[in-house]
């Protein structure tokens, strides 16, 4: 864990603040934890997500997923940073699946961003959360 990711000020600030807006959308009534996502992309935009809970639980979306989602829709192609957002003691870092999912349009380097409705809590680089990682080059011959 680093203290600062490295991105200008003003980009994870403002990453942080789509992860916290997309953070008031979500569909959350069956955890009412309510997470918020969202990914700058090779283009220097911003792709926001939230949470969205089924109550076929299983079938529950991450903010992660999401954020991803509206990304590829969009025409970005590579995530420079994520940030996600939650309530609680604990640090919301992406689950083992949304770091995979990740995995699939980021380098190892690039930052993640775990912060609250207040603040930048931690900041990560996707192989310190997926070390050792499989990806879309081990598929190349
Ligand atoms: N959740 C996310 O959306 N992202 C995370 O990084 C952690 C967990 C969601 C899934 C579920 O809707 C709720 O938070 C509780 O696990």
């Amino acid at each position: 864990m680093t203290a600062e990711p490295k991105l200008p000020d003003t980009e994870w600030a403002s990453l942080l603040q789509a992860a916290r807006a997309a953070q008031t959308h979500a569909y959350a009534p069956y955890s009412k934890f309510a997470v918020g996502a969202a990914v700058l992309d090779d283009q220097g935009r911003i792709h926001a997500g939230c949470n969205v809970e089924n109550a076929a639980y299983p079938e529950g979306v991450c903010a992660e997923a999401g954020a991803l989602s509206a990304m590829v829709l969009a025409g970005g192609a590579k995530v420079r940073a994520l940030a996600v957002v939650g309530d609680g003691a604990g640090l919301v870092t992406p689950c083992g699946g949304c770091r995979q999912k990740l995995r699939e349009f980021a380098a190892g380097d690039t930052p993640v961003l775990v912060g609250d409705r207040t603040r930048l809590r931690a900041s990560f680089t996707l192989s310190q959360l997926l070390p050792e990682s499989f990806g879309p080059e081990h598929l190349q011959p």
